[in-house]
């Protein structure tokens, strides 16, 4: 992987982000981040559940959820749209950060943007913080 970056931002290489439903995990200063893609989307969270602070990113799984339809019916949602955590098995989505389960606790997200070929991950922005 080639990664350069400062201890503020880390760019990467588009060919160095994950393939849909993995996680990639990097370093941004003490940070410990998870790389996700869904759909044509990158996403970064904290590799730290907001519930009893697992490590949600390097120990969890991407999973595909179950939602509802105004009928009633049940039907998969988002391919690979959850990130579900290792100990208490909690989903958390990906692109919010939000708890499917108790939805006031929201993970860490770092904005993402892209740059060229490149993709730049950063401490700064205006995402949320649990
Ligand atoms: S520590 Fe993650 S769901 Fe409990």
């Amino acid at each position: 992987m080639s990664t350069i970056g400062s201890d503020r931002e880390l760019r990467l290489a588009a060919s160095a982000l994950p393939p849909a439903g993995e996680i990639r995990m990097v370093e941004l200063g003490r940070h410990r981040i998870g790389l996700f893609r869904v759909g044509d989307e990158v996403h970064a969270l904290a590799d730290r559940c907001p519930h009893r602070g697992a490590p949600l990113c390097s120990a969890g799984d991407v999973v595909t959820g179950i939602e509802r339809r105004p009928d009633g019916r049940l039907e998969l949602g988002p391919a690979g749209a959850l990130v579900r955590c290792p100990w208490h098995k909690w989903d958390f989505d990906i692109a919010s950060g939000e708890c499917v389960v108790e939805p006031r606790l929201r993970v860490r997200r770092y904005p993402v943007r892209h740059d060229g070929d490149d993709v730049v991950v950063s401490l700064d922005g205006g995402l949320d913080r649990p």
